[in-house]
């Protein structure tokens, strides 16, 4: 990998939520690990009046706050919030960005900007930043989501970016591409030849696709409730998984290569029907119930008000090509679930004949479980003998083959915003999405929600603390298969 890293990195809502929690943390973890250009400064942005110095102060505490204790290196924290200074701005005023690119100065060395901010702001910010000068050869510029509600709104955000700023150099941020078990799926699948071969309709049964958190609305009404599980999982973490375990092997490690075979599966997802939209999604909103050890209140009670936003989605969704024709793959996303739970699931086809038959111990088809939160490992579920004299007949049982990430490499924990930090301030654009699989993504949303529409779809209840409404273990059961792990 070329590395071509900038001198300047410019924040856009310096003060966020997710900036306090991920990425001033992420920077400073960086920095510790001596992994930042040594002359890279940080200018943050956002409307809320600060001198630098008061920012220093509020990313202090915002490190003090969200910081993983053992990611606190002694002494780091001064010399890390000697890199930031701050500039405040309300970018849907003209005027204020010519301050703001004197604060920034020369641009010479090269300038990350990372965007996190409301899309109704996009464009204001691209033409502003364009105006001072701020959108040249020099400059590269991170997205984050939401990107859109569907496949005309991220057009209309992608055009405007575009005016600005050539492909090559905008960075769409999926932080699932930052987890490190994300990317060990191409690991298993292209470092590894004993998958290969049954990676295919032919050897496998179904995918199942699992994002459960225990969380709720958290402080994001505002966003959240225009949203729903469908945008703000489905259309871009799900699917961005779902695209690791389909894509066919790219020739190289690269962002040409990787990306192509991505953006070839999202255009290969059957669109879902009106007709489908009853026997194959489900849309379920959380109820009063118990999660993650407390008692806690109804979705509309958080809110507030009456909804009928999806606050879980679970999708049966066909990849319509050679490799895929016939597999299911099951899509299931909530928050207030009874767990938290990242993982892929992928289960193997049947032995085609047991010669166990009628010997006790009932054979199960193989499963390659890749849990990527909160543990993270690799588990391949195989039958093996239980051990002894067999007198009543040979006993088997499923068992785990075992490959702990955590226990094998050891190494610390990274935020996932870390590695898609750097490789912004790098300039790698391997694992950021291109134009064409967010657009691929949003279309195939779209024909999700247009059957909605067509069919008055209104989420149905369930209990915080469950896996979702009982037709959501309808969708797999039907097909004679069950949820991993339930
Ligand atoms: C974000 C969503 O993209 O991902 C949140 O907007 C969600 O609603 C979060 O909670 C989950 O991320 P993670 O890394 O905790 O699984």
């Amino acid at each position: 990998m070329t590395r071509d890293p900038v001198t300047k990195l410019l924040l856009f809502g310096a003060t966020g939520d997710l900036a306090q929690r991920m990425l001033l943390p992420s920077l400073y973890g960086l920095h510790a690990d001596g992994l930042l250009p040594k002359e890279l400064v940080i200018i943050g942005a956002a409307r809320t009046e600060h001198s630098d110095d008061s920012y220093r102060e509020f990313a202090g505490k915002a490190l003090d706050k969200f910081l993983p204790a053992d990611r606190k290196v002694e002494g780091a924290a001064a010399t890390f919030l000697q890199r930031l200074t701050y500039q405040p701005i309300d970018m849907s005023v003209a005027d204020q960005f010519k301050p703001l690119a004197d604060k920034v100065g020369d641009i010479a060395g090269g300038l990350a900007i990372y965007l996190s901010t409301a899309p109704s702001l996009f464009e204001a910010a691209i033409t502003g930043l364009e105006a001072v000068g701020l959108a040249g050869e020099t400059v590269r510029i991170g997205l984050e989501k939401p990107l859109g509600y569907d496949l005309a709104s991220s057009r209309e955000i992608n055009d405007a970016v575009a005016k600005a700023f050539p492909e090559d150099r905008i960075f769409r941020i999926d932080h699932y591409l930052g987890k490190e078990t994300v990317q060990n799926i191409l690991a298993l699948r292209f470092g590894n030849t004993f998958f290969e071969p049954i990676w295919n309709a032919r050897g496998i049964d179904n995918v199942q696709i699992t994002i459960a958190e225990t969380v709720g609305l958290e402080e994001r009404a505002g966003y959240y409730d225009g949203a729903g599980a469908l945008r703000d999982m489905v259309a871009n973490h799900i699917l961005q998984l779902l695209t690791l375990v389909a894509m066919e092997p790219p020739a190289r490690y690269d962002k040409t290569a990787i990306r192509d075979e991505k953006a070839k599966v999202l255009h290969s997802l059957r669109p879902i029907t009106p007709e489908d939209v009853g026997r194959n999604v489900v849309a379920g909103q959380y109820g009063a119930g118990a999660s993650g050890g407390q008692i806690v209140r109804s979705y509309t009670d958080e809110l507030g008000k009456p909804s009928d936003t999806e606050t879980f989605v679970a999708i049966k969704a066909y990849v319509d090509n050679w490799r895929w024709q016939g597999v299911p793959f099951y899509l299931r996303t909530g928050k207030r679930m009874a767990a938290r739970r990242s993982e892929i699931a992928i289960q193997f086809k049947p032995v085609p004949h047991s010669m166990f038959a009628g010997r006790g111990g009932m054979l199960q088809p193989n499963v390659l479980v890749i849990r990527l939160q909160p543990e993270e490992y690799i588990q391949l579920l195989v039958m093996a003998k239980e051990p002894g004299l067999d007198r009543d007949g040979v006993r088997l049982r499923e068992v785990p083959l075992n490959l702990s990430l955590d226990h094998e490499f050891g190494t610390k924990r990274r935020i996932a915003y870390e590695r898609l930090l750097l490789d912004l301030i790098e300039g790698d654009q391997t694992l950021f999405v291109r134009r064409d699989e967010v657009e691929g993504q949003w279309s195939w949303i779209d024909s999700v929600r247009a059957g909605w529409a067509a069919n008055g779809t209104r989420p149905k209840s369930y209990a915080s603390g469950s896996w979702g409404p009982s037709s959501a273990v309808a969708l797999t059961e039907r097909d004679g298969v069950t949820w991993q792990d339930d």
